[in-house]
């Protein structure tokens, strides 16, 4: 699916934002913050606290690793910890992915 920034945007808001923040520079909060996610290795936010099972996945975050990643962050990373259940829907997925891909550069 194409992806829909505009759309990712709400989708962010009602399904991250309570444990992500997205601006650069913006504080950690249950997760890590996203900015500059697309292009970086699982696990490498400055000052975040992860799981191991993230840092030593060896996932670099792209629209195919966080397509399949979200959509079941658990199968994906097994043993990942305090991640959400997952966004069942392709669109969603899709939207989110845009918005973030245009928010981190
Ligand atoms: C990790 C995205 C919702 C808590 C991550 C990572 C991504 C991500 C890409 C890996 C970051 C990295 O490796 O640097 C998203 C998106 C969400 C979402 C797009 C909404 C669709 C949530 C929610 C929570 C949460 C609702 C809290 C209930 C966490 C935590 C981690 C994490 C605790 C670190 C996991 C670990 O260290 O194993 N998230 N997330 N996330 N997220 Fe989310």
């Amino acid at each position: 699916e194409e992806g829909d920034a505009k759309a990712g945007e709400n989708v962010f808001k009602t399904k991250c934002a309570f444990c992500h923040t997205l601006q650069k520079g913006a504080a950690h909060k249950q997760g890590p913050n996203l900015n500059g996610l697309f292009g970086r290795q699982a696990g490498t936010a400055a000052g975040y606290s992860y799981s191991a099972a993230n840092k030593d996945s060896a996932v670099v975050w792209g629209e195919n690793t966080l397509y399949e990643y979200l959509l079941n962050p658990k199968k994906y990373i097994p043993g990942t910890t305090k991640m959400f259940h997952g966004l069942k829907n392709p669109q969603d997925r899709a939207d989110v992915i845009a918005y973030l891909k245009q928010s981190t550069a």
